[in-house]
């Protein structure tokens, strides 16, 4: 758990880049900051692991408050991720993650070793280690980089912008790694950016700051998108708030029927019962079905139901077994309850 505690950041020059702020962080879950340039999202990051001190105010860490422990300790102790990487150019891959585990005393082989494991836990070929950073991707270097602040198995990771100089298809592969991670480490993360479809993907809380370093709003995605605090989150969250929402809403509680027996579209089957296709019963002309499962999100079943041509969306199982199709009213019909649900402040508070 990370706690700010009515802390104000003021810089000699008089800026004022983090005013009152007030905030607790959930252990295990991801944090975003979320706002634009200049909002005071780095400074409020940096102070958690004193690469900047507050003026005034407690930042607590695991219940203790970080101007008590010694900065350079406490800086090995969270892992930081920032844009570009930061890694050292004339250093190989392997000993660029290693250089926290060094810098605690491990033996080289060790951290090596330990190193090793990483780049595959973050999705790189282990030969990569032998490389150097410029001989890398972008996309390569800020796993390097995820790899490196998590080589110490810190409890707490600090990630500022990490994916804002990739481009998008390769931003999305990061935060689906980022995300299956997490859900194998349960990392405290404090993940900063200025992209507000980012923070919905990746935070179990959002905080929205604004211009002056003030704290606007922190709330799960859900209900952030369901009951924007002012106009200023709402127009930050965007026109398209409502299908960010549903974004988020899986599909589990939609009803579901047979397939239908009767009518233009039959819904073809394998003999392990898993869908096919559809096939017009007059023409046998086919289209595709595309079946979801329980996890996959109302936006994708309303996008499926408007290309199926039986209006219906074809449900299935882990295995991929058909369990019923869903109609596009009882879609919405859902898509409605998971706004009101979000409303209510029932949903997502993800702790
Ligand atoms: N070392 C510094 N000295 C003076 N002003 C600073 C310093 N670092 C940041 N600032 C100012 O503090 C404000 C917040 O900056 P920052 O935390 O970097 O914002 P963000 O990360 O949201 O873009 C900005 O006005 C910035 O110019
Ligand atoms: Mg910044």
């Amino acid at each position: 758990m990370i706690q700010f505690e009515a802390v104000h950041k003021r810089f000699p020059n008089g800026t004022t880049a983090v005013h009152d702020l007030t905030l607790d962080m959930p252990e295990g879950g991801v944090t975003v900051f979320v706002g634009s340039s200049g909002c005071g999202k780095t400074t409020s990051l940096r102070m958690i692991n004193r690469m900047v001190d507050p003026t005034s105010g407690t930042i607590r860490v695991g219940g203790r408050d970080v101007l008590e422990q010694d900065a350079a300790d406490l800086r090995r102790s969270i892992g930081y991720v920032i844009q570009q990487a930061g890694l050292f150019p004339h250093r190989t891959v392997l000993d660029n993650i290693a250089t926290v585990p060094l810098l605690l005393g491990w033996r080289r082989r060790k951290a090596r070793a330990a190193a090793g494991e990483l780049l595959e836990r973050v999705g790189l070929a282990p030969e990569l280690g032998r490389r150097y950073p410029h001989q890398l991707s972008g996309g390569q270097q800020q796993r390097v980089g995820v790899a490196r602040a998590l080589a110490a198995d810190p409890p707490v990771l600090l990630m500022d912008e990490p994916f804002g100089a990739v481009d998008p298809v390769v931003r999305t592969q990061l935060q689906d790694e980022l995300l299956r991670l997490q859900k194998e480490l349960s990392k405290t993360i404090v993940f900063v950016t200025h992209d507000i479809d980012e923070a919905v993907r990746l935070g179990d809380r959002i905080a929205v700051f604004r211009t002056g370093g003030h704290l606007v709003q922190c709330a799960a995605p859900q209900e952030l998108l369901a009951r924007p605090a002012d106009d200023f989150v709402a127009d930050f969250l965007g026109a398209e708030r409502g299908l960010k929402l549903l974004s988020l809403t899986p599909l589990a509680g939609v009803p579901q029927a047979p397939a239908p027996d009767g009518g233009p579209w039959e819904l073809v089957l394998d003999e392990a019962r898993r869908p096919v296709h559809w096939r017009d019963r007059d023409s046998g002309a086919e289209a595709p079905a595309r079946a979801l499962r329980d996890g996959d999100s109302l936006l994708s079943a309303l996008n499926e139901s408007v290309a199926s041509p039986a209006g219906l969306v074809v449900r299935v199982d882990a295995d991929g077994v058909l369990t019923g199709v869903s109609s596009r009213d009882d879609i919405h019909g859902r898509a409605g309850v998971a706004h009101a649900e979000a409303l209510a402040g029932t949903k997502g508070l993800a702790g």
